[in-house]
């Protein structure tokens, strides 16, 4: 469904790693959702995604701070805003207020993929320019 691509590339090993993590867990959602999965497992295969989602969050988080990002503050709340998001709609889901629909998986979607390129980017700029200046 995404392709993790160099255009997606932050110039840091491990963080690109997780993101192509990120892309996989989204992908066997959606796979699980075409395959016409039932409730339990797509809600195992969603909390998989927040928990990694998580995990990749404070990492990426801790690499901002050690290289002294600027942008730190106003990054994370993105990453608070996103896993609100998804909890919220594991939650209705969960409780059968709504469906598992591809629009939750294009959300997803949209959001990483334009996340990496806005955000994500903006660290990986500042610490090459640093690592020139040093
Ligand atoms: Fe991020
Ligand atoms: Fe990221």
């Amino acid at each position: 469904m995404i392709q993790w691509s160099v255009n997606y590339s932050v110039k840091n090993e491990q963080l690109d790693q997780e993101h192509q993590t990120l892309f996989a867990a989204l992908d066997k959602f959606y796979e699980g959702l075409k395959s016409g999965e039932g409730k339990q497992s797509l809600v195992q295969l969603m909390h998989e995604l927040i928990d990694y989602a998580k995990g990749h969050f404070s990492n990426e988080e801790a690499f901002m701070k050690r290289i002294e990002f600027p942008g730190l503050a106003s990054h994370s709340i993105e990453h608070q805003s996103f896993v609100k998001q998804v909890n919220d709609f594991l939650m209705r889901y969960e409780a059968g207020e709504i469906p598992a629909s591809y629009e939750i998986t294009h959300f997803i979607m949209d959001w990483i993929t334009r996340h990496i390129k806005r955000e994500d980017m903006q660290y990986a700029k500042w610490y090459l320019q640093r690592a020139g200046r040093m």
